[in-house]
């Protein structure tokens, strides 16, 4: 349902300066011939039980949620999908009908299709997983790999407690191994994921040795600044393919935008090009 009236969306967060999302949903807006404006909603902590019920009084659709809010306004939102319930955070808003404001969470999402776009056989069965990170980042991964149908998952924080209650609130397949073993924990896996924020712009690079990784292994990083971190080079150097954050971030805007303006939007290269351009 493409409505004539002139559609506003934005990302709320504190700060959102940084954030590639208007740059994302306006492309689509432009691409699809869609009135309307995707812009930056900067709210201060402390400021969001103020700021969320003047949506739909502004006329926005919705908006997206980013940090310091996704947890916070779990609480403030009259409707949540079940999905974001069991991430316990949620990043993307719809205003209803009725102006009630209804919570989602399309980041594991995001992260199947990155795979998909990048093997479009990919299957989550196809052996054992290995996670590092315990954060928001690696329960949206591991939530979203578990309903696919993973039958095995070692989840490995430098935190060893967040790892066991993630395993312990997910159940099996999720099983969490000390972080002292992430290097042996590479053996048969099909699929490495990094969520930890080791090898991000500014960070100094994760410390883990591939050697025991079998080379047909699909690396993945949600990190996408750099596009290619340190773990993703010195994974295609020794021959195994690889997928960077940004797939993540630009798949899990496509829910989003189909529930405010009506369109389900496709992925195309002169986006990617345009997103990363910005990088
Ligand atoms: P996000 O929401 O992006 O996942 P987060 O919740 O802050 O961000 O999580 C960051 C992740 O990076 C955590 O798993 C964190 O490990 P801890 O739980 O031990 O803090 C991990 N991390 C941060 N610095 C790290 C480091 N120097 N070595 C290993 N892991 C690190």
């Amino acid at each position: 349902m493409s409505s004539p009236t002139f559609g506003l969306a934005g990302i709320m967060g504190w700060p959102v300066a940084h954030s590639r999302s208007p740059k994302l949903h306006n492309y689509w807006l432009e691409m699809y011939g869609l009135p309307g404006a995707y812009v930056q909603l900067p709210v201060a902590p402390g400021q969001l039980d103020l700021a969320l019920p003047g949506l739909a009084a502004l006329g926005f659709r919705g908006c997206n949620i980013t940090l310091p809010h996704k947890v916070d306004t779990l609480k403030l939102v009259h409707e949540v999908d079940a999905n974001a319930k069991r991430m316990g955070a949620l990043n993307t808003l719809v205003v209803q009908p009725d102006g009630s404001l209804k919570g989602f969470n399309n980041d594991g999402f995001g992260y199947i299709q990155s795979l998909l776009d990048a093997q479009p056989d990919w299957r989550a069965d196809s052996g054992p997983i290995t996670v590092l990170g315990a954060g928001g980042a690696a329960r949206a991964v591991v939530l979203s790999l578990a309903d696919r149908g993973a039958k095995e998952i070692r989840l490995l924080n430098r935190t060893p407690e967040k790892a066991q209650a993630l395993a312990a609130e997910f159940g099996a397949p999720v099983k969490a191994l000390p972080w002292s073993q992430r290097h042996a924990a590479l053996a048969d896996v099909a699929l490495l994921v990094n969520t930890t924020s080791q090898g991000m712009h500014g960070n100094p690079a994760l410390e883990l040795t591939l050697d025991a990784l079998p080379r047909h292994a699909l690396v993945s990083d949600v990190i996408y600044v750099p596009l290619e971190t340190p773990l993703l080079a010195a994974a295609r150097l020794r021959g195994n393919p690889t997928v960077n954050g940004l797939g993540m971030l630009l798949n899990q805007a496509r829910p989003a935008f189909h529930a405010w303006f009506g369109v389900m939007p496709e992925i195309t290269p002169e986006l990617r090009r345009a997103v990363e351009a910005t990088l």
